[in-house]
């Protein structure tokens, strides 16, 4: 079951807009036309990459809690696990980007911005509409939870394994271990995995929109990741996929 929203004018315009600004992100991504300047695709502008990242993702934790504060006190289970499920992803992100990654370049001033408003619109608007739920916990929401749990755990498995990279040197090298050995960026993966869970849980249209988003971003950021290791590693297995492993 899927909790479709009224369809008056505002509801109309903001997926519209939303829509619409996804489609010329990832557009003008894979024309080379603009992309998000962060990590291998960096332009060397901005602020240092963990500043960045300890500010993009803090926001969105207080977006979703502010949004969720009318109905927080008084929450029911349902409302507190994906209240939960929302601020976790976001606080496990802030706690990679303080403690596991060694970052080595800087976040343009411009995609800084433009990162931090899509989540704090995707974690807000999530807890948000969390003030409806779904009447009871079904299967898919016991699913969710699982699917959830397994995203978020794998996710921080192959962060770790990059962040281990580092310890051998500076600079860039080729990723080994976990899935990393059938696709460039199974992290990705796995964060949209997370994403599913959390649509299984809130079951909100808007978070089916956010996972296809994130969905679209992350293939096309993917593709260009894999293309940046051939270029750069003539020994890059070929096989390698971009994003789910073994597949595309
Ligand atoms: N929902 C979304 O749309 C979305 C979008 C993007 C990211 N995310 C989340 O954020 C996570 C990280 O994304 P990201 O794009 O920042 O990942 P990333 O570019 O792969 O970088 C992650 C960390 O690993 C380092 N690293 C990457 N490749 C390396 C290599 N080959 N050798 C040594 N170090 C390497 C990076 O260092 P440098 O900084 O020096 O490159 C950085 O510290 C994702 O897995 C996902 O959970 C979500």
């Amino acid at each position: 079951m899927l909790i479709i929203p009224p369809w008056n004018l505002f509801n109309i315009i903001f997926y519209i807009f939303y829509s619409l600004t996804a489609v010329v992100l990832i557009y003008s991504s894979s024309r080379n036309l603009w992309m998000l300047q962060y990590s291998k695709f960096s332009m060397g502008t901005g602020l240092p990459s963990r500043t960045a990242m300890i500010i993009l993702y803090t926001l969105p934790i207080v977006a979703a809690t502010a949004t969720a504060w009318p109905y927080l006190l008084n929450a029911s289970v349902i409302q507190l696990i994906v209240y939960a499920a929302v601020t976790l992803h976001f606080a496990k992100r802030v706690l990679e980007s303080l403690f596991l990654h060694t970052y080595s370049g800087k976040m343009e001033t411009l995609s800084l911005i433009f990162i931090t408003t899509i989540y704090s619109i995707v974690a807000g608007m999530i807890c948000y509409l969390n003030a409806q739920t779904i009447p009871a916990m079904d299967a898919w929401f016991y699913i969710g939870m699982l699917i959830f749990f397994v995203g978020e755990t794998a996710n921080f498995y192959h962060h770790k394994l990059l962040a281990d990279l580092r310890k051998a040197g500076d600079g860039y090298h080729i990723p080994r271990g976990g899935f990393f050995e059938y696709a460039a960026c199974p992290h990705y993966f796995f964060e949209l995995v997370s994403w599913l869970g959390i649509l299984f849980l809130s079951r909100h249209l808007f978070a089916l929109l956010a996972l296809i988003v994130f969905t679209a971003y992350l293939t096309e950021r993917s593709m260009k990741t894999r293309k940046w290791y051939q270029e750069k590693f003539s020994e890059f297995p070929k096989e390698r996929k971009s994003i789910v492993p073994f597949v595309f």
